[in-house]
């Protein structure tokens, strides 16, 4: 058996397509901030990703892009502003922000009608709470639409997630769990985690540890889906052992092209419905 591959760039387009429609049909343009503190070159490139990405549509992006000595007070201007400015739809502060910064305290200063990011304690005790005006942070709900349109109805379906973070690990958790799955986060401390792999129909590996899920954790017929983007001797791949795993998976997603594309549409998914949410006359 080999595993077919979840093409998260095909899909990625396909949702950016109808996004493109969707905000051509608008009498303004939906406007993302997105404030980028320090040097991180990782972070420099996403945020460039994601400022093409959202100007391909006909979004509006403007990245703020602040030394590292940025103080906290600055910051919390800068946000205040943001805040204030009606034209500004959704507002996204980078991470990981330099470690002088107390990012707890920048995430919740940001308004939760703009918090794209779905970072703040508001948007996650709405995604707790199973209501569905929450805004979702972009990673998880990435997973989720792979999974639905890949296997339809998950309900019942056990899901493994392997990692705890607040970005992947747990609104994945609350996303599958209000989808009807019955899940089980594993974590660095976990017993035996093979055998609790083994027992998945959906695996999500959010560890961060190059190629970690092996083959032999794997249910025959299972789903697999990396959210790892690791460098291994200068060739990104993911926290799937994706050569030997896709002989017994049904499903399972590639590094690169996998979950990657999805997050940043996601990411223009959430700054259209906050502009909706903000123009509620334009709203269906
Ligand atoms: N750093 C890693 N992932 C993300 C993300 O989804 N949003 C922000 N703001 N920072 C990140």
């Amino acid at each position: 058996m080999t595993a077919q591959i979840i093409d998260g760039k095909i899909m990625a387009q396909n949702l950016r397509d109808e996004l493109a429609q969707k905000v051509a049909h608008l009498p303004t343009s939906p406007y993302l901030a997105v404030v980028l503190v320090g040097n991180d070159e990782a972070s420099i490139i996403y945020d460039r990703n994601k400022q093409k990405a959202a100007e391909a549509i006909g979004m509006k992006c403007k990245i703020h892009h602040l030394p590292e000595e940025t103080t906290q007070n600055d910051l919390l201007q800068l946000i205040d502003n943001l805040n204030h400015d009606v034209l500004v739809n959704g507002i996204i502060v980078q991470m990981p922000l330099p470690k002088h910064l107390n990012s707890n305290e920048i995430v919740e200063s940001i308004d939760h009608a703009k918090d794209v990011d779905g970072f703040g304690i508001y948007n996650l005790g709405l995604l707790h709470a199973n209501d569905s005006s929450a805004m979702v942070a972009a990673t998880p709900q990435g997973v989720l639409y792979m999974l639905q349109h890949t296997l339809g109805n998950l309900t019942g379906k056990h899901a493994v997630i392997i990692g705890r973070s607040n970005i992947v690990g747990r609104p994945l958790a609350s996303l599958l769990l209000n989808n009807h799955c019955t899940v089980t986060i594993a974590h660095s401390k976990t017993v035996d985690l093979p055998s609790i792999v083994s027992k998945a129909d959906i695996v999500v590996a959010a560890c961060g540890v190059a190629k970690m899920v092996k083959k032999e954790w794997i249910k025959e017929g299972a789903t697999v889906i990396d959210v790892g983007i690791n460098r291994v001797d200068g060739k990104i791949c993911g926290d799937v052992d994706f050569d030997n795993v896709k002989e017994v998976a049904s499903y399972i997603t590639p590094v690169p092209g996998g979950v990657g594309p999805m997050t940043v549409t996601m990411l223009l998914n959430n700054t259209l419905r906050a502009y909706l949410n903000q123009n509620s006359s334009l709203k269906k």
